[in-house]
């Protein structure tokens, strides 16, 4: 990503994390990254996985695919890497060995013009809760503008498909708006609903979440 990104998340780093944690980080890590795959297996990405909740249920429910996620949240990424490792040796658990990390902003590995590029087609992409950004003023802080949305269009296998879950119905409305100007076609908005963190923690909260899986045209 040569050109400056508007950022389209909040913190990188919340509260301290523990010794643990942090030894994951600087040892495990850069074992993990998206950088070392090399294996022709289909491939999963998951946008923005939080505490990876979701992540871990999907490297479980496909031990055949690769699950590659991407999330600049630090204390995130440690949460994930100490739900995936045994505390006795901070090895990976077996379940989870097929799951690779991107610890930054996404774009930088689907954007062709970013040194980070990772060249490589995915078979579903998961982007769940992103920030809805609810302010007029921080509307273009929004990811799934329709530019994002093309880009992600040209990362995907020929049957691939791109699945959205989000409870802020107005970005959910502004996301149908920005579907037009791309070569995405909606398949379905009907699915059960995907348990994530955000999820849980608001639905009492917040409306149902709304669903699009998308295709390319
Ligand atoms: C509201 S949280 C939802 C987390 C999780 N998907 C869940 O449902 O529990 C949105 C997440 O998207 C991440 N995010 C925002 N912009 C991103 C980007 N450009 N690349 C990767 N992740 C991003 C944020 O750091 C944040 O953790």
């Amino acid at each position: 990503m040569e050109k400056q990104e508007i950022r389209t998340f909040g913190r990188r780093h919340g509260k301290k994390i523990s010794t643990r944690q942090q030894w994951l980080v600087d040892n495990l890590l850069p074992t993990m990254t998206a950088k070392n795959n090399e294996k022709s297996m289909p491939i999963i990405l998951e946008i923005g996985f939080g505490s990876g909740e979701h992540l871990r249920e999907l490297a479980i429910q496909n031990p055949d695919k690769i699950i590659i996620g991407a999330e600049p949240f630090i204390n995130g990424v440690a949460s994930l890497l100490s739900s995936i490792t045994n505390e006795s040796d901070n090895h990976i658990k077996p379940e989870f060995k097929n799951i690779l990390i991107w610890p930054d902003d996404v774009r930088k590995i689907i954007k062709k013009d970013s040194t980070d590029f990772l060249p490589i087609l995915f078979s579903e992409i998961y982007v769940l809760h992103p920030d809805p950004w609810p302010k007029v003023r921080h509307e273009k802080r929004r990811l799934l503008n329709s530019d994002f949305l093309n880009l992600l269009s040209q990362r995907l296998t020929s049957d691939g498909k791109i699945i959205i879950g989000t409870d802020h119905h107005e970005y959910y409305d502004w996301i149908l708006q920005q579907l037009k100007t791309t070569n995405l076609k909606i398949n379905t908005t009907d699915i059960e609903i995907i348990k994530t963190k955000y999820q849980q923690k608001n639905k009492a909260n917040t409306k149902n979440p709304k669903y699009l899986i998308l295709s390319v045209k």
